[in-house]
């Protein structure tokens, strides 16, 4: 039994995680709050992986709670700490908020793990921590700007808090995946992306307005330094972001009597997509027309960003498969599948 917690297991990226972890032969074990997910997408997940997930409904900054769970479970083999706010806007609002929730859960389940003989530990950063680089693309150690929001500098700050635990000497290793734009869904539409009210983020948006749950989507700055005007991000589909966290599993699990380490990956596809072409590809394979508007530039936004996957190619053996055309199919067929069939 290669037991693994997975902390907001029930979430986007922890879910479609999940999947993978079972496809790979580990056994996945869901603590969650079910406070920005739904319980009932551990009833998808147990239908796509045809078995049984055990699941906590545990608040991760509770230390106690987490603790129960490592020793009820034993043998546990490593944490994938997903559970976190990501929200960029309502940081803005409730920074405290943010502060508590994703600094207190990250330090409640260090302390949980190391008090349980728990090592290994994969953790959920952003490429929000680069901010805007002067130099495309983005290597792991191009440098970390001042954060655009509290959520980015909540990030920043759990990367500088898993460095110190292990500069400590504590018997830990770690893995930090810093993501690009996680988009699309599972194939069988069982499971994808929730939004809380309004979308924030371009995918869902787009798939909810091709649905007629909004208007229209407002494209944020077309007079940008780019080749359309538009921003340009690094799509990357769920599904392979969700392989990226089996594999650093793995290699943890080389490093088992190693020294402590946190080893820093970007998990990407390696090319840039500009707002224009993530809309031309989604109406290519919807076949539809989208609504959509040229508008003024969103504070905060980043002009142009996509990694450099070289780290991870060479020692994880990990890259991308799916296209953005695969994410916004998929991404597609889910929004279909949640009107047809609400949770
Ligand atoms: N966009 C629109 N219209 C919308 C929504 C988004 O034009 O309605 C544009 C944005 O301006 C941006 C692109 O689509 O150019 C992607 O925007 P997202 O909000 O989907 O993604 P971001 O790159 O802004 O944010 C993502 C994550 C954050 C993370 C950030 C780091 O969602 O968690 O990357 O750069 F902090």
């Amino acid at each position: 039994m290669k037991k693994v917690i997975v902390t907001g297991g029930a979430g986007f990226i922890g879910s479609h995680t999940i999947v993978q972890l079972h496809a790979a032969g580990y056994s996945p074990i869901v603590v969650d709050t079910f406070v920005n997910s739904d319980r009932r997408i551990i009833g998808r997940l147990e239908r796509i992986v045809g078995q049984k997930i055990p699941t906590y409904e545990v608040d991760c900054c509770d230390r106690d709670a987490v603790e129960g769970v490592l020793q009820r479970e034993a043998d546990v083999l490593g944490v994938i700490h997903f559970a976190a706010h990501k929200a960029v806007g309502a940081s803005v609002k409730n920074p405290l908020d943010y502060f508590r929730n994703n600094l207190g859960s990250l330090g409640s389940v260090l302390e949980a793990m190391l008090g349980s003989g728990v090592k290994l530990f994969v953790f959920s950063s952003s490429c929000t921590v680069y901010g805007q680089p002067d130099t495309l693309p983005v290597t792991e150690t191009s440098p970390i700007k001042a954060a655009e929001s509290p959520y980015g500098r909540t990030k920043q700050m759990c990367e500088d808090i898993i460095n110190d635990v292990v500069a400590s000497g504590a018997d830990l290793r770690a893995v930090t995946l810093r993501y690009f734009n996680p988009v699309g869904a599972h194939p069988s539409a069982l499971i994808g992306e929730l939004p809380l009210g309004t979308p924030e983020n371009l995918v869902p948006y787009i798939t909810q307005t091709a649905v007629g749950l909004r208007e229209r989507l407002t494209v944020f700055g077309n007079d940008y330094p780019t080749s359309d005007g538009t921003c340009v991000r690094d799509y990357i589909h769920v599904l392979d972001l969700a392989s990226a966290h089996v594999r650093a599993l793995a290699w943890l699990q080389a490093r088992t009597g190693a020294p402590p380490v946190n080893e820093v990956f970007n998990v990407g596809t390696g090319r840039g997509t500009s707002v224009l072409e993530a809309i031309t590809a989604f109406e290519k394979v919807s076949g539809t027309k989208l609504n959509y508007t040229m508008g003024s530039r969103r504070p905060g936004d980043v002009i142009e960003t996509y990694a450099d996957v070289t780290k991870a190619q060479e020692q994880l053996q990990w890259r991308a498969k799916l296209s953005i055309e695969d994410a916004m199919a998929d991404a597609y067929r889910w929004q279909l599948a949640l009107e047809a069939n609400p949770l």
